[in-house]
Formats: structure tokens, C-alpha cells, sequence
């Protein structure tokens, strides 16, 4: 199904181009009308005419009589766009009548192959609140892609490899004290990985036997690797206990550590160096891509090889490119990594495009976020200054979504537990996902929870109640079959709503911001309220508009729903 605004950006890109080539119209939302078009201005400027006389000859020039019922030029030049109820209701029938709300672009997988490495927690390290966003927003793009149609291949990029091994494993033996380590585990692994940090600082002997131990792991010795084994093991217990609580759908088949490219190291430097692009500086085997340049303006290297022989994080990137491309297929690899890594990114992409590893038709993303600050405006910590550990975060969302529900007096029938998981784990996903990503943003309980403004249990509590009009009026749900009539300017807005979707998932998916997709929701459920206090549902003055606002109430709530998990979150039957 083509949604309004693509159709209608279809046309005036037609009637643009005629006046200009390579112009564009703008298409915005105002409260004088359904779309208000911008970009006439701009062009009569730089054409040297007048921009009303412009924008009327642009109208005159397509053809919108099937999709709007008022076309009009305002203002300095912009041109005020009304869609008519003949296509409102047709296009809200086609989204009725099909399961997908008429998203998405064609077949499933046929845009081509996505892969997206998100999450990437690191071995023996607790996930924080940084691995939160990267989870949740990775998971909701990669929903958003798959749902848009494209083959989304999740790659969990985790920091499986490196020197700390040598030392954590020595902790480890240490720890075990001549008895079986296999049946160690760790319940707290920052707290092991400052014992094991603790130890080489202080004990020399400790600290010998931890070098000659990453000499032992990277030359592949076997006790070494199944120790280094179970360490991963354990730490992946960890984090699949985070990813089910909240509801993301990496699974450990997903996980391509870094690990998994040892391997191909050894003749990723000899290519580079065949390529002859391998610069050594101060005994480490490094790239010096064109652009980039320190403080001072001299060249930044990547560093592939360390003097000391050991590889570092670029070459492992780099690896990770090539086989993501080659053996994988991607057309796009999209990377959800915090901001400051967005020069490692820019590097690789650059060094990997200049190798040829990284084909011109295959593009590479980082989609970089913002930090979680706390009240004081600072990295989010604990009172007592240590990183937040994510579980417990959690377990605090939902206690404390128990003591909201609990003080509204609401009752709900099928378990306060599973409502408040919902709630809790949604409210903490929502406030990530519904910032600008880019932007840092504060962690507030009392916000997130709220049940007003633009929140995850606002969103919930819109769908859960309409769901309760069905129950109140001893309905299964609308009647689709049904040709819904608008009589009120509120009914008409609600529809000009719904009829959005479509347009909103394609802009999150564009701009990678799930953001857009929550804005969307958040205007749609107040739009919704607006509807439901000016429009009786269940005692409609007659059959055919109890009908139509049935059906309305019935798409706002599969709407709400669906978006809401597109973005991970649950939306309760009740609540
Ligand atoms: N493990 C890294 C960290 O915690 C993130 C890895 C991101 N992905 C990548 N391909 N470099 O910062």
C-alpha cells in the first residue's frame, strides 16, 4: 500500500522537477492543513522568481484530485494540502484490511541483506548503560528494517579477545584453587575483573604468569582456550539474563565476538601491505587514511598491528568488514555504537573502502548515540559512583511499575507481575528510544513511569483502554467489512493519523531513528484522546457512525500496538 505522503511527494517531485531539476518539495505536518509543502520558496530564490507565482504554477502543474479535496497556495509560497474522505477511507480500508497496516515495502527480505551489530557487551565486564542504548535501539532498527523489508542479519560484535584475558584467566585458576573450575561462577563480574586487575598491579609474580597466558591463548594452547571459554560462557550467562528481561531478540547464535576473526589477521595485514597502504611508526604496523588528522594537523594512524605483535580493536573492525561483505552478502552494515567511537568508524570505513573491501555499493552506517546522564547532569552512576549495572536497573523498573499500578488503584485481571514487567521494562526501552538519539538524556524514574506526556506507559495505558471500549461493549472487535463515514472534524483528524503510519516507519527507518516512530505514536494517542472525548464509540448517535468509530478505535489500538513493538515494547490487553 503507498501511503499519502508518498504519493503526494510523488507528484509535486514531478512538478518540481519540471520547473527545476533536482528541486524538491518538503512535506510537513501544520495546523493549517494535512501537508504543508516548503521548498517552493527556496526555489524561486534561487531561480530569481516570485515563489507564490511559483508555487501556483507548481499546483497548476499536478494532478491531485483524487487524493486531496483542497489544494491551496498560501502565504509567501507554500502550498496547503487537504486530503479528501473519498481516499482517507479508502486508504484507511486497504490498512484495515491488512494484517501488516500496509507497511513496509514489498516482500520480506527482498530490499536486500542489513547487517546490524548492536549490543556488544565485553567478556568479564558488567553491560552498562551504554550496551542498554546500543541493545535497544539496535533491536528496534533491526525490527524497523526487517518490517520495511529488508534481510536483517543481527551480529552481536562482543569484546571477546584481547591482554585482560591473560589476566582473568590467572584469576580464575587462582579463584578455583586446585578445584574444578568449570563449576565456578561469577555473580558479579566487575567485581572479578577488579580482583583480577587488583592482582597484577600488586603481585609481579601474578602479572608474569598473565603475560606468558596471553602468549598461550593467542598461540591457541588448548587449556588456555577452554579456560578463556568458560570465562565467555559465564559472561554470556549474564547477558542472556539482560536480553530476555528486556524482551531483545539477539540470541547466542547472533554473537560473532571478536574472536572469531583471529584468524583472518595475519593475512589482512599481509593484503594491506600487498596493497601497500601498511605504514610502520614506532614499531606498530599502522594505516594512515587520507582526511584524517590529530590537534596539530598531523595524520591520525589506525593501528592494525601493535609493536609487541598483538592486534587491536581496528584490525578486528576491519576483519569483520570483509567478511560481513564477502561471506555474508551485506548490502549495508549499520553499526549502533555510542558517539565517541565515531572516528574508529570513520577510519575503518575509510581504510576498508581504499583496500577495496568495502564496495561503493555497499554502504556502511555508524549509528551513534548520546550518553544517559543522572540528575546531576553527569554520567549516569550509582549513589556510591559505580557504573550502573544493567540488571539491576531493571529489576528496579519493574518494582517500582509494580508501585505505580498499585497506586492508581487500577485492577488488572491477569497478574500485576506481568503488567508491570511490561510496564517497567517498556517505560526504561521508551525514554532511550523516543530521544533524539544523538542527544544525551537524563535517566528519570518519576518521567519514564509517568503516565502522562510522551512515555511508554502513556502509550500503553491509550492502548490498553481502548481495548477495554471493546470489552465494555461485549465486542470481539470492529467490523472491517464496513465503509466507515466521517462526520466530525475530530474523526477526520484521527484518520488523517492512522493513515500516517506507514510514512513514519519508512522515516525512522531512513534516518535511523526510532524517535520519529515514537513521535508518531505519541501524536497519534493524543489525537486518539481528542477523538474519544468529542466522539461517543459505544453510544453513537446511530449505527453507522458506532460502526465507524469502532473501526477508528479498533486501528488506533493495532496501530499503537504494532509500532509500540516495533519498538520492543509490549503493549498490555489491560492495565
Ligand atoms: N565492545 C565495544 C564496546 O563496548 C563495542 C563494539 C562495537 N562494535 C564494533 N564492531 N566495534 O565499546
Amino acid at each position: 500500500m503507498r501511503d499519502a505522503k508518498s504519493i503526494l511527494y510523488e507528484r509535486l517531485s514531478v512538478a518540481f522537477s519540471e520547473v527545476s531539476l533536482g528541486a524538491d518539495p518538503v512535506l510537513r505536518p501544520s495546523a493549517h492543513a494535512d501537508f504543508q509543502v516548503n521548498g517552493a520558496l527556496a526555489l524561486a530564490k534561487s531561480l530569481g522568481r516570485n515563489p507564490r507565482e511559483l508555487a501556483e504554477s507548481i499546483v497548476a502543474g499536478c494532478d491531485l484530485t483524487d487524493v486531496c479535496e483542497a489544494v491551496e497556495v498560501s502565504g509567501p509560497g507554500f502550498i496547503n494540502l487537504r486530503l479528501s474522505e473519498s481516499f482517507l477511507v479508502s486508504q484507511a480500508l486497504q490498512m484495515a484490511s491488512d494484517s501488516g497496516l500496509g507497511v513496509g515495502g514489498g516482500q520480506e527480505g527482498s530490499r536486500g541483506r542489513v547487517v546490524v551489530d548492536y549490543s556488544a557487551p565485553n567478556v568479564a565486564k558488567e553491560m552498562h548503560v551504554g550496551h542498554l542504548r546500543s541493545s535497544v535501539i539496535g533491536d528496534a532498527l533491526c525490527r524497523l528494517l526487517e518490517r520495511e523489508g529488508y534481510d536483517v542479519i543481527r551480529e552481536n560484535h562482543v569484546g571477546d579477545w584481547g591482554t585482560p584475558f591473560g589476566m582473568l584467566i590467572e584469576h580464575l585458576v587462582d579463584v578455583a584453587d586446585g578445584g574444578a573450575v568449570e563449576e565456578l561462577t561469577v555473580s558479579d563480574l566487575d567485581a572479578f575483573y577488579r580482583e583480577a586487575r587488583t592482582c597484577f598491579d600488586s603481585d609481579e609474580e601474578f602479572a608474569e604468569r598473565s603475560r606468558r597466558r596471553v602468549v598461550k591463548l593467542q598461540s591457541g594452547d588448548r587449556e588456555t582456550l577452554d579456560l578463556w571459554r568458560l570465562l565467555v560462557a559465564e559472561s554470556m550467562r549474564h547477558f542472556e539474563e539482560v536480553y530476555s528481561r528486556l524482551g531483545v531478540l539477539l540470541t547466542p547464535e547472533d554473537v560473532v565476538g571478536e574472536s572469531y576473526y583471529n584468524s583472518m589477521l595475519d593475512s589482512l595485514v599481509e593484503d594491506l601491505d600487498d596493497l601497500g597502504m601498511l605504514v610502520e611508526d614506532d614499531g606498530a604496523k599502522c594505516v594512515f587514511p587520507p582526511g584524517f588528522t590529530n590537534r596539530d594537523g598531523e595524520p591520525l594512524p589506525l593501528i592494525i598491528q601493535k609493536s609487541d605483535g598483538g592486534y587491536g580493536y581496528a584490525a578486528t573492525d576491519l576483519a569483520a568488514i570483509r567478511d560481513r561483505v564477502d561471506d555474508k552478502g551485506a548490502k549495508r552494515i549499520v553499526y549502533v555504537v555510542g558517539a565517541p567511537q565515531a572516528q574508529h568508524f570513520a577510519m575503518c570505513f575509510a581504510v576498508a573502502r581504499a583496500a577495496g573491501w568495502l564496495p561503493d555499493d555497499v554502504e556502511a552506517v555508524h549509528v551513534e548515540f548520546g550518553n544517559v546522564l543522572g540528575s546531576d547532569r553527569k554520567m549516569f552512576k550509582t549513589r556510591s559512583g559505580e557504573t550502573v549495572k544493567l540488571i539491576d536497573l531493571l529489576d528496579e523498573a519493574v518494582e517500582r511499575a509494580v508501585s505505580a499500578i498499585s497506586e492508581r488503584g487500577d485492577s488488572v485481571s491477569s497478574g500485576i507481575e506481568s503488567v508491570a514487567r511490561m510496564l517497567g521494562i517498556g517505560a526504561v526501552k521508551y525514554a532511550d528510544l523516543s530521544t533524539e538519539r544523538t542527544r544525551d538524556y537524563m535517566f528519570d524514574w518519576e518521567r519514564m513511569l509517568a503516565f502522562e506526556g510522551n512515555t511508554g506507559p502513556y502509550l500503553q495505558y491509550a492502548h490498553a483502554r481502548i481495548r477495554s471500549i471493546f470489552r465494555k461493549g461485549g465486542v470481539e472487535g470492529a467490523d472491517v467489512t464496513i465503509v466507515p463515514v466521517i462526520r466530525d472534524e475530530r474523526e477526520r483528524a484521527l484518520l488523517v493519523a492512522l493513515v500516517g503510519f506507514g510514512a513514519a516507519v519508512s522515516e525512522a527507518v531512513a534516518t535511523y531513528s526510532p524517535s520519529k516512530l515514537c513521535a508518531y505514536l505519541f501524536d497519534l494517542a493524543t489525537t486518539f484522546t481528542s477523538f474519544y472525548e468529542g466522539c461517543p464509540v459505544l453510544n453513537a448517535p446511530d449505527a453507522e457512525s458506532r460502526g465507524s468509530r469502532m473501526l477508528y478505535c479498533e486501528m488506533t489500538a493495532r496501530v499503537l500496538a504494532d509500532g509500540l513493538g516495533l519498538l520492543g515494547i509490549e503493549a498490555p490487553e489491560q492495565m
